[in-house]
């Protein structure tokens, strides 16, 4: 049965957020139409009601589902009807969202869930996976990969290792050989540890800085920033090399210490689509 209208918490128009039934999306080119089966939350989702102030526009990121349509434009081979996805759209920007009972997608920006996966635990296969992607190789050019890890380990701290992102940021550093030194609060270092952290350390500690750059013998040169605020500049300057080094934030910020290059990334740059969300980007038709 074809389904025209659905149940989404859209944007009201007070900012606050109400469940109402809208059309459901058709998916444009290049993109598919998902039945959600779960969705899962971000910072961004309040962030962006409190802030972005879309009126009409529906809330949510992260979703995992069955498609039921496809778009024109999906490579041939890459999804079918029926096949469980899961992924991240823009909500509370476009009027389309993940806490809606549809939602479309880009069919490239999309994960498959394998059937052993329940679909709670496969909806948090959307931001968080895909910011620590871009985090660890679009800001940094240089780093080993888990296709290609390094046989020479070299150190690299995952500040904030225990959120979302950070999680993955340390997997994915640890299958690429990299010596992973992660922060986090102590009641999450086993966690952090058993992600893949050869050491943890508790951003609490007011000489954590010093103590990170004594524990790699003053040769830190990479560093994931995936909090970005709250001093977490100082810390991380106070802990790499006296050469300097790189750091990938999810935020913008300039570094306290000369010396020290900052790149920032936003997963909706994924998406390719213009945005005015955390702040303003226009879609560039030759980007691939
Ligand atoms: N640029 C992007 O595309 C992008 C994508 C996703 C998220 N983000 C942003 O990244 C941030 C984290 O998002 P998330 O979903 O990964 O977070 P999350 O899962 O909510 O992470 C929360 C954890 O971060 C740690 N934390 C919180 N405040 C901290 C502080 N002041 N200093 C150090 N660690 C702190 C805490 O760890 P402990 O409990 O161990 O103390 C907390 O449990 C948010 O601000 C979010 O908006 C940006």
């Amino acid at each position: 049965m074809v389904h025209t209208k659905m149940n989404a918490a859209v944007i009201d128009t007070d900012g606050k957020v109400v469940v109402r039934k809208i059309d459901v999306p058709k998916p444009g080119p290049g993109e598919i139409m998902v039945k959600v089966g779960a969705a899962a939350q971000n910072p961004t989702d309040w962030k962006s009601i409190a802030f972005g102030k879309r009126t009409g526009a529906v809330v949510g990121c992260d979703y995992t589902g069955v498609i039921e349509e496809i778009g024109p434009d999906v490579p041939a081979g890459l999804w079918k009807v029926g096949d469980r996805a899961s992924g991240f759209v823009q909500g509370s920007t476009w009027p389309n969202g993940a806490f809606a009972e549809y939602t479309v997608a880009s069919a490239e920006v999309t994960i498959h869930v394998p059937d052993s996966w329940t679909v709670e635990s496969a909806a948090h296969l959307g931001a968080a996976p895909l910011t620590a992607i871009q985090a660890l190789w679009q800001s940094h050019d240089d780093l080993p990969t888990p296709l290609k890890p390094t046989s020479t380990p070299f150190p690299i701290l995952v500040y904030g290792a225990s959120s979302s992102v950070g999680q993955f940021v340390v997997q994915f550093a640890k299958l690429s050989g990299l010596h992973v030194i992660a922060t986090s609060s102590p009641k999450n270092f086993d966690l952090v540890k058993s992600l893949g952290a050869d050491e943890v350390f508790d951003y609490h500690d007011t000489e954590v800085g010093k103590k990170i750059k004594a524990a790699t013998g003053g040769k830190l040169k990479y560093a994931v920033d995936n909090i970005s605020e709250h001093g977490s500049s100082q810390i991380i300057s106070d802990a790499l090399s006296d050469e300097g080094g790189k750091v990938s934030l999810l935020f913008p910020y300039e570094s306290p210490r000369a010396g020290i290059s900052v790149s920032s990334t936003v997963a909706y740059h994924l998406l390719g689509k213009s945005f005015d969300f955390p702040f303003s980007y226009t879609e560039d038709p030759n980007l691939t």
